[in-house]
Formats: C-alpha cells, sequence, structure tokens
C-alpha cells in the first residue's frame, strides 16, 4: 500500500490537460471514479531502466514488488474507469541475468555525464550483489520472468476482463548478442476491459480482407520503433493512436500514468480528447508543459 503523504497537485492544468509530477500509484487514488475512458500506457519494464533515484520509480526493485505495484495501480484505474473503459498495458518480458549494469555504462545518463552514478536503491532492494539489475533468488539466469503473464493474471483474477493480447512486433529491435534463442523482437499489448460492453469503433482495429471486405485484423502489428529526442523507451504514436481511437469519443479522458516523452498526450490532444498524464521524473513533465505551451502559441 501506498502511503498518501499529501494530495498531488497538477503542476500544468489547463482544464483538458493535467500534467502531475510524482508517483501516480498516488496520483490515482485522489482521481474522481467514473472518470477515465481510456487507459494506454507502458510502466518501464523490470530491470531495464532508471531515470531517477526516487524510491517510487518502478522498475528496478524485486520481481515481486514490481509486479505488485503495477497490479496495485491498475485494480486503483479499474475503479475510476467509465463501465465502458478500457485499459491497454504494452510490456515487455525480461530475461533474469540481464538489465542495466550497475557499473551505469549503459545507462542513457552515464552518457550524457561519465561521472554519474546510480545510488543503488535497486541493489539493496534485491540483495542483488552482481553486475546487472535482474536478478532473482529462486528464478534461474536465462530464464524470462513472465512479467505480463504474473500481472495479467492478477488482474483477471480481480474483476478485469482481459479481452486480447496483440503482439507489437519491431521490424529494426535492439540488437541482442544471442545465439541460443530467438530475438525479443515483439512487446506484448494487453487490453482489458472494465465490462464486457465497452467503446469500440472497430473500424480502426480492422483491415481490408481478400474479398475487398472489412474484416478484424490478425494478432501481430508491425510498427518501428519512434525513438525521441530526451526519452529512451517512448511507444509509437501511429500505434498508441489506433487504439485510442478505437476505445474513445472526442471530449473522453485518456490517462497516462508514466507519462514519459508525452507520446500519448500529443496523440489525445491531436484528436481532441481530454488528457491527464504523470511521470515521476520532473525533467519529463517539464519537457511536456514546453510542448503544450508551443502548441498553445
Ligand atoms: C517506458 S517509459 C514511458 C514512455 C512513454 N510511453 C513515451 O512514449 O514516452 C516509463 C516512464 O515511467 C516513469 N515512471 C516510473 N515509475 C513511475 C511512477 N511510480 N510514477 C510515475 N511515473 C513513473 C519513468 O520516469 C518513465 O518516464
Amino acid at each position: 500500500m501506498i502511503e498518501k503523504i499529501s494530495e498531488l497537485k497538477p503542476v500544468y492544468n489547463s482544464g483538458d490537460v493535467q500534467l502531475y509530477t510524482g508517483n501516480s500509484l498516488e496520483l490515482i487514488k485522489q482521481l474522481p471514479d467514473n472518470l477515465i475512458q481510456t487507459v494506454i500506457t507502458s510502466p518501464t519494464y523490470w530491470g531495464k531502466r532508471q531515470f531517477t533515484n526516487d524510491k517510487n520509480e518502478i522498475g528496478t526493485e524485486k520481481l515481486e514488488d514490481y509486479v505488485k505495484r503495477n497490479v496495485e495501480l491498475y485494480l486503483d484505474i479499474l475503479k475510476k474507469l467509465k463501465e465502458d473503459g478500457s485499459l491497454f498495458i504494452i510490456i515487455q518480458d525480461t530475461y533474469m541475468g540481464s538489465g542495466v549494469s550497475r557499473t551505469h555504462q549503459n545507462h542513457w545518463e552515464h552518457n550524457k555525464n561519465p561521472s554519474y552514478r546510480r545510488e543503488g536503491i535497486d541493489a539493496s532492494a534485491q540483495g542483488n550483489k552482481t553486475g546487472v539489475t535482474a536478478h532473482h533468488p529462486i528464478i534461474k539466469n536465462k530464464s524470462l520472468s513472465g512479467i505480463p503473464y504474473r500481472i495479467a493474471l492478477q488482474l483477471v483474477d480481480n474483476g478485469y476482463i482481459w479481452r486480447e493480447q496483440i503482439i507489437w512486433e519491431k521490424p529494426n529491435p535492439m540488437p541482442e548478442n544471442v545465439n541460443d534463442r530467438v530475438r525479443q523482437s515483439a512487446e506484448l499489448i494487453l487490453h482489458f476491459t472494465k465490462s464486457g460492453k465497452y467503446k469500440f469503433h472497430k473500424e480502426f482495429f480492422s483491415v481490408k480482407g481478400k474479398s475487398g471486405k472489412d474484416r478484424m485484423a490478425n494478432q501481430v502489428w508491425i510498427y518501428p520503433p519512434e525513438p525521441k529526442k530526451g526519452h529512451t523507451a517512448t511507444f509509437p504514436s501511429k500505434l498508441v493512436e489506433r487504439l485510442m481511437l478505437a476505445t474513445t469519443d472526442e471530449h473522453d479522458t485518456v490517462f497516462e500514468p508514466f507519462l514519459g516523452s508525452g507520446t500519448m498526450m500529443d496523440v489525445a490532444l491531436n484528436h481532441n480528447r481530454k488528457f491527464i498524464g504523470c511521470d515521476i521524473n520532473p525533467k519529463f513533465v517539464k519537457m511536456a508543459i514546453a510542448r503544450l505551451k508551443i502548441k498553445s502559441l
């Protein structure tokens, strides 16, 4: 359980756009019920990145804590979703024995400033003395951790309907130095709903079949990653635009608890949706506000 210290205040609020700096597990508890139409989000993947030294940042804690924090957030989101609302979690699994090196060489802050040192809250939390972040006392190195499924199973056991699992295939994934398994070229898009009958504009999930008639799309969607200035873990606008257009109408509210570079914010505003976003890293939120100010000039 997150201890509520004080109410988070938006650092930007134009009525239709609210941005917060802080822990989204705290923020969600203060949002009104029956507000959010769609959540499209991507938590920092376990063991792969660390953007701050804030102990509430998710991504480099114990595996069990990572799953618990994600599940807590999504179950709180369930309370705030409209009856016909949707939750999309874009997520990738992690191999045990992989991850961000504690010696920082592959950490983005290190590249900007080679004297940068992470403070190792993750190391002490995990009891991990190895050079990588993904470590477990029981699960052996080289094994997948099963994170998307660990989270999804708890969500279906606690009230969500798990409607589908779309596979986002990247034609040009991050290179990996492996010879005994396939490359991790795909991420999962897990779609959950609050009710069996949910807002859904099927034309955005349809394709032209051989007969020339529209039919529902297949499960694998191919989109190249879309790197953005100032953030190393972004999702492609075209991909999330499709999810949003299928599950919202104009003026509906979209929530992104892991704002990052603000991809979801831009997509929501381009289509006249209301938007609430939160990130624990003040730099990312400032970048998003700067973009909003340019837009409103
Ligand atoms: C994978 S990135 C999201 C990228 C985003 N979808 C985009 O396209 O730019 C995850 C983000 O979650 C943020 N984050 C991690 N823990 C958080 C927390 N407890 N509350 C809010 N944001 C958090 C990180 O700072 C990071 O920017």
